[in-house]
């Protein structure tokens, strides 16, 4: 009985022990636990500070290398493209790194031409993807308009051409612009381009193969003939290479010598019935860059497609450009006053503003109002003018400084009666 009561005790003791270090382990294994999660929590924290750091550290690299004003640089190759466009590429004359632009954005160029008393100021949008060595530009020479035979051809455009060779200097300010392609989405996006209206949307159609991500792009390129295509061999060549990248070539004036099939893919404008056609659905962000009166049709079609507005993302080359596109196909505003009154005080000019006749700037020169200008972008400063009543709307966000009681008139419209010092 002794004995039994001996080795029940001694079996207890001994499950008490095993019990306590079953317990002792679990504890200690709990602990171990415990201790990893830490380890790997401050891991994760210690990683995530460190990617932070390096991510501020790589943005305030990036800031330290743009800059305010204009900075010399010296174009190291002129290329050229079709007839009367050529393209020209831009180092920086102390050959610090370039800073990265958004693809779609444009430079502005201050120019001084020989036999001109003051610079001449312009922007270029940039037609390349990003990079640390150089920019591209792609420039379209402008004639003299159909109407006005006789009148000089476009001053900052022939002076590229005609004067500016590998080795000049000019002078431009760091990228700007709100019209770029938002590269925090996947989402399949389709480009329309008219003309040299190509420029920023082959900024973006380069930038989205160098980045790799399979993002699906449609390309409509309009143009009248094969003579008119720029850097069309280029956009070709990604279409037969990148799965993702689709291009659509029309020419709405085909000699006979082009045929379709080979030379274009479509004979006639890019519009938005080509797109119902073509594309598979209407989910796509869309960018749009060409002649007013082609963006303002696409835009309107585009609304009526049920497109929703902020999906729908355009560039016109000029603020007057960019009033059309907004007064709307018929040149009718969709909203808005459509009859304002402006005076220009110190020239004694009480006038009449309507949306089809554009930014304060277009009505002044329309009715011979002196006011000097650069950009036409809202960017150079060059158009501000003094507000003695009244308030105005902007056509876009504005790039230079505007101080208060001043409005860059090249992207303002008037808002209500307004009364200037020009
Ligand atoms: C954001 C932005 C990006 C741009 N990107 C590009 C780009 O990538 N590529 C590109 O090629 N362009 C681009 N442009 C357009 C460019 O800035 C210029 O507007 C264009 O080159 C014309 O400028 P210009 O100095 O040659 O012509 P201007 O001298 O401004 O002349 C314009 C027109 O007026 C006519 N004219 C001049 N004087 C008279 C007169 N007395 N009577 C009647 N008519 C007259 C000229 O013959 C010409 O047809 C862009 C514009 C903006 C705002
Ligand atoms: S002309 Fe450059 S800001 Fe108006």
């Amino acid at each position: 009985m002794i004995l039994l009561a001996q080795t029940v005790g001694g079996l207890l003791v001994i499950l008490v022990a095993a019990q306590a270090v079953v317990m002792a382990v679990g504890a200690a294994r709990r602990m171990a636990h415990e201790q990893e999660r830490r380890r790997l929590s401050i891991d994760l924290l210690t990683q995530k500070v460190e990617t932070a750091m390096a991510q501020r550290a790589a943005a305030h690299e990036m800031a330290s290398l743009t800059w305010t004003g204009y900075r010399k640089f010296e174009v190291s190759q002129k290329e050229v493209e079709a007839d009367g466009v050529a393209s020209f590429y831009l180092v920086p004359h102390n050959q610090r790194p370039l800073p990265p632009f958004k693809p779609g954005q444009y430079l502005t160029f201050r120019f001084d031409i020989p036999g001109r008393a003051k610079p001449l100021i312009r922007c270029y949008s940039v037609s390349d993807a990003p990079h640390a060595e150089h920019y591209r530009i792609t420039v379209k020479r402008i004639p003299a308009p159909p109407d006005a035979p006789d009148a000089p051809s476009g001053l900052g455009s022939s002076y590229l051409h005609d004067m500016v060779a590998p080795g000049h200097l000019v002078d431009v300010m760091a990228p700007t612009g709100h019209f770029f392609l938002d590269n925090t989405t996947d989402r399949p996006a389709v480009m329309i381009a008219g003309g040299i209206g190509l420029t920023p949307l082959l900024s973006m159609v380069n930038a989205t193969i160098q980045e790799a991500r399979g993002r699906e792009i449609h390309m409509y390129y309009g143009v009248r003939h094969q003579s008119e295509e720029v850097m069309a061999d280029h956009l070709r060549a990604l279409d037969q290479e990148h799965q993702n990248f689709r291009l659509t070539i029309a020419h709405s004036d085909p000699p006979e010598t082009e045929k379709q099939g080979t030379d274009y893919h479509h004979h006639g404008r890019v519009t938005v019935d080509l797109l119902r056609e073509t594309l598979p659905s209407n989910n796509f962000d869309f960018y749009i860059c060409g002649p007013s009166a082609m963006m303002s049709q696409i835009i309107a079609d585009l609304r009526e497609w049920d497109v929703p507005e902020e999906r729908v993302h355009f560039e016109a080359f000029g603020a007057a450009s960019v009033q059309q596109v907004v007064a709307g196909a018929d040149g009718a505003a969709s909203e808005g006053p459509k009859e304002l009154s402006v005076v220009f005080e110190r020239s004694k000019k009480s006038l009449t503003w309507t949306p089809q006749i554009g930014t304060i700037l277009d009505l002044a020169e329309r009715n011979n109002v002196a006011i000097d200008y650069g950009c036409r972008a809202g960017n150079c400063g060059t158009c501000i003018t003094a507000v003695r009543s009244g308030e105005v709307t902007y056509l876009s966000e504005p790039g230079a400084e505007v101080e208060s009681g001043t409005c860059l008139t090249c992207i303002a419209i008037p808002k209500a009666t307004l009364v200037l010092d020009a």
